[in-house]
């Protein structure tokens, strides 16, 4: 029989996990979300009420329903409240060790049969279920930013993880109105894979002076069609997370294309992390919101 998920675990509240939360949120379910210390929960639930609020302000959301939503939303500082959780997903920075330790950690919290996923974009879930004692319960959930959004769930299998355990992601994904894609375990799944070596493209140019932001940016919008230019995409995901994704993909393939520029590190020891800092290759009014100044 199907799995049921009626309270999900989320552990971290940054860009991704806030908007993870929010995803659950809205769709009815009961959500436990952990973080480090207060100051992080703070921020993840100042992400949410942003988030939320613009919802509320464009009328696609009552008033009663957000505060209902962020009343589904308990937040603690112990990885043992998730112990009634009907399925974890991870969403903690892209370290492998600091991941694989959340997940011994929620392995010995939770019911044997439960769920454990991870948000990575593109280090090892294999590495993360070996882990465990569960490791043919562990995969890949992989939202994309903003989470509330965009519709696809990268669901990824290792060679252990039961083909239910995939059947009942993708079906649970489905109910969230997500668009589920089922691939192996590889650094940048399907859409990381073949976007960051564009993304990292971009960087370059820019840092070459070959066109300003702003006609790089026009250029892929207007001419191609996407929803918004590299720098400014770049800005959404958070640079600091884009260097992990590249680095990672970098070590695994050693493709030139994956090797991160060398801006990337000069913007991040700056600070200059994105909308999440509220400056990146723009400027914004405040930290995460979507408004250059
Ligand atoms: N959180 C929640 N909702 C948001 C949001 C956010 N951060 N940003 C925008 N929205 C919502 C708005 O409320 C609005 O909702 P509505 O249609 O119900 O009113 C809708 O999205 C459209 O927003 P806007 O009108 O303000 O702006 P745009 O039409 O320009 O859309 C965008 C903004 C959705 C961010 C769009 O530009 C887009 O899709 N950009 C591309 C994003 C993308 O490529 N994401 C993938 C990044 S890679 C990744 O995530 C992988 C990971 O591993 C790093």
């Amino acid at each position: 029989m199907a799995r049921e998920f009626r309270t999900v675990g989320v552990v971290g509240m940054g860009t991704m996990g806030a908007g993870i939360v929010e995803v659950f949120a809205r769709n009815g379910l009961q959500v436990i979300a952990v973080e480090v210390d207060d100051k992080a929960i703070e921020a993840g639930r100042k992400h949410l009420e942003v988030s939320t609020g613009r919802a509320v302000s464009r009328d696609k959301l009552s008033q009663e329903d957000a505060d209902a939503l962020l009343a589904r939303i308990r937040t603690t500082t112990s990885l043992a409240d998730l112990a009634d959780a009907d399925l974890v997903v991870e969403a903690v920075p892209e370290s492998l060790e600091l991941k694989a330790q959340i997940f011994a950690e929620v392995d010995k919290v939770v019911r044997p049969d439960v769920v454990l996923a991870s948000n990575t974009s593109s280090l090892s879930v294999t590495e993360l279920a070996v882990r465990t004692g569960r490791p043919e319960k562990v995969v890949g959930m992989h939202f994309f930013n903003p989470a509330p959004v965009q519709r696809l769930v990268e669901v990824v299998r290792t060679v252990v993880t039961e083909p239910d355990v995939i059947d009942d992601i993708k079906a649970f994904a489905a109910t969230l109105d997500k668009v589920p894609v089922v691939i192996g375990d590889r650094a940048g799944f399907i859409a990381n894979a073949l976007l960051f070596g564009y993304l990292n493209h971009a960087v370059k140019m820019y840092a070459e002076r070959y066109a300003t932001r702003e006609d790089l940016d026009a250029a892929m919008r207007y001419g191609c069609g996407y929803p918004m230019g590299p720098l400014a995409l770049l800005d959404l995901i958070g640079l600091d997370t884009a260097y992990e994704i590249l680095e990672t993909m970098y070590a695994e393939s050693r493709n030139l294309m994956h090797a991160p520029n060398p801006l990337f590190k000069q913007m991040i020891t700056a600070g200059l992390l994105g909308r999440k800092s509220g400056r990146g290759f723009y400027t914004y009014e405040a930290p995460h919101s979507p408004k250059i100044v």
